[in-house]
């Protein structure tokens, strides 16, 4: 597991305040469905497990970021309110369809085989979503991200901690990494 080094890491934009259930924020539009019902984890939402530098010092990639396995669409918006295109990808024609009010941008695709340039996304989005990591790798940009998102946190059926997602990928990959509520995520770079 990468070693924390330098200052402390600020926390991200998703993290929310410690003991709140996690809570995207909102936007024009944006309808991220039903958070869970029930009370919320008592850890402190946005624990750093294992961090690179100061998000400052490390901001988002600009360009398109290619939502994998988009479903219904209820993260795109989030993610449009980060990234200038976002492009819903899923192997389902109904959920793209039923994707329609909130994502522009759909194509029927399957992600262990994308429809993309080598090098040319900014950002792989993959919310609750099986881990595409030799095509996450080769579509990626080499100052792309990969944001790894489980709903769910640990308990849901397709997490896998950040350490796992980093040795699944091709080359040397840092994770800043959090819990938000009921949830989990990572920012993953290479770093070489
Ligand atoms: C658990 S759902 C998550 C949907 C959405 N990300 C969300 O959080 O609401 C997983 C989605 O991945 C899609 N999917 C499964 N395998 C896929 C593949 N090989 N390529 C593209 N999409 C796939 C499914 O059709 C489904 O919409």
């Amino acid at each position: 597991m990468p070693t924390p080094s330098g200052p402390s890491p600020a926390t991200w934009p998703l993290v929310v305040a410690p003991g709140q259930p996690q809570k995207p924020a909102s936007s024009p539009g944006c309808s991220t469905g039903s958070p869970p019902t029930g009370t919320p984890p008592t850890q402190p939402a946005g624990t750093i497990r294992y961090a690179t530098p100061s998000p400052a010092a490390n901001p988002l990639p600009q360009g398109t970021c290619l939502e994998i396995g988009s479903g219904t669409g209820q993260f795109t918006c989030l993610l449009a309110s980060v990234f200038a295109t976002v492009i819903s990808v899923d192997l389902s024609e109904e959920m793209l369809r039923q994707a329609a009010g909130r994502s522009p941008a759909r194509v029927r695709a399957d992600a262990s085989a994308l429809p993309v340039a080598d090098a040319s996304i900014a950002a792989v989005a993959a919310i609750d979503m099986l881990l595409f990591p030799t095509e996450t790798a080769r579509v990626l940009a080499p100052d792309g991200v990969l944001l790894w998102i489980n709903q769910l946190g640990q308990d849901g059926p397709l997490y896998l901690p950040a350490e796992d997602v980093a040795v699944a990928l091709p080359g040397h990959w840092m994770a800043t990494e959090a819990e938000a509520g009921w949830g989990t995520w990572a920012c993953m770079r290479r770093t070489h």
